[in-house]
């Protein structure tokens, strides 16, 4: 009876603090301690130009596995301590910073209404469940969005790329390595991306060894006075490589069967492989202003200099998928539906390659 009781109460108290979010985008989503942290995002119907956004802090407990559908309805809202709540906010930089078990959220388009934000830079302390400020790096800039900030080893972060959201910055774009380190809060510059590899926004990035991988999103040509090319789509076959040891940077070219050029995609590392993974996305932003789109597959590709996968899995939205998010899936579904057929290709090690296998499901 007295367990009975107890359980009965556990689950109360789950159906009373679970909440199922309203669709957003646009936000982005990381994993500390088993818990997918969400926050903020547009949410209104995706693409509107005039999209509200969001200041909630979500998280989805994915310690155990769970069913995709039930999972939908079992988030919870974080409840902040201390005076400072985060503006509203979407197209923003998020970085996890496990071992201060934190999460740094850099710059964003904010309440999307041409207002700057109060504070560009904040970092939530999981620890004592508070937010607090920490300083622009590049302030100049006055709020850069739709930058990467990547967490490397060690937990320092590694914030790129990205364009100033005022109107009056020129050159508004954000060249340089930014690095961050939690345990001191205190940022240092590192290497500018060369000339000749272009300026990256909406381009996101994964830790791959000790090397930050940037694949798709879109560059700009410029000059003193103007810009002469804008959001043009990066090739996915050019992968642009920060060395974080040499603090240098790097641009290979992939071959193999490139995937569309995208943006508001996914990358992440595949653990304990040599793969990276590339996810969704949408061809490009502009579908607002009558320009053509066109569809992106939602499959993932796997990047390798060893060995390439490509697993064909059912997508119920080829949008805004966390890496941490899929990467559980993929663990799921390879629990799920085990006898999933795998090809793995090789090729030469010193080039990347995009190949697929195919995970069918039986
Ligand atoms: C937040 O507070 C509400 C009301 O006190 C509670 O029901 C809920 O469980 C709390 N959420 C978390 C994640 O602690
Ligand atoms: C967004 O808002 C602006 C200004 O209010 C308006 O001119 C424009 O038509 C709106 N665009 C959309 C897609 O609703
Ligand atoms: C988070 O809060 C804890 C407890 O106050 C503190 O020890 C830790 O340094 C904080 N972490 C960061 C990144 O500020
Ligand atoms: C834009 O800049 C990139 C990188 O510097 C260069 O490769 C490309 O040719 C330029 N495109 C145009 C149209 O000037």
């Amino acid at each position: 009876m007295k367990l009975f009781s107890c359980l009965l109460l556990t689950l109360i108290s789950i159906e009373i603090s679970a909440i199922t979010p309203q669709p957003r985008f646009g936000g982005d989503s990381t994993l500390l301690k088993r818990r997918l942290y969400y926050y903020g995002g547009g949410i209104d119907e995706i693409g509107n130009m005039n999209t509200s956004t969001s200041q909630e802090l979500i998280y989805l407990d994915i310690e155990k596995s769970f069913e995709i559908k039930s999972g939908l309805s079992a988030w919870q809202k974080v409840n902040v301590t201390g005076d400072l709540q985060p503006e509203a906010n979407y197209l923003y930089a998020m970085a996890v910073l496990p071992r201060s078990n934190s999460i740094a959220i850099y710059g964003g388009a904010g309440s999307n209404n041409g207002q700057l934000l109060q504070n560009t830079a904040v970092l939530y302390n999981e620890t004592t469940g508070s937010w607090q400020t920490i300083d622009d790096p590049q302030s100049n800039l006055k709020q850069v969005y739709l930058a990467s900030f990547q967490r490397g080893k060690g937990s320092i972060g590694y914030l790129f790329g990205g364009r100033s959201y005022a109107g009056d910055v020129y050159p508004p774009f954000a060249k340089e390595m930014q690095i961050f380190d939690p345990f001191t809060y205190s940022w240092t510059t590192g290497a500018a991306v060369p000339d000749e590899y272009g300026v990256r926004f909406r381009t996101p990035s994964a830790l791959y060894h000790n090397d930050i991988y940037y694949i798709g999103g879109m560059s700009a040509n410029y000059t003193n006075t103007q810009i002469t090319h804008d959001n043009t789509m990066v090739p996915m076959s050019d992968i642009l490589i920060y060395h974080i040891d040499e603090n240098t940077w790097e641009k290979k070219t992939a071959t193999g069967d490139v995937p569309a050029p995208r943006i508001m995609h996914t990358v992440t590392s595949k653990p304990n492989t040599n793969s990276i993974m590339v996810f969704g996305g949408k061809y490009n932003g502009m579908h607002f202003l009558n320009q053509p789109t066109k569809s992106v597959a939602a499959y993932p590709f796997l990047v390798s200099d060893k060995f390439m996968v490509f697993i064909n899995i059912i997508a119920t939205s080829q949008h805004y998928y966390s890496n941490e998010w899929w990467r559980r899936r993929l663990r799921i579904k390879h629990r799920l539906n085990g006898m999933g057929k795998k090809e793995s290709y090789r090729c030469r090690s010193r080039t990347i390659i995009w190949t697929f296998s195919c995970f069918c499901r039986l």
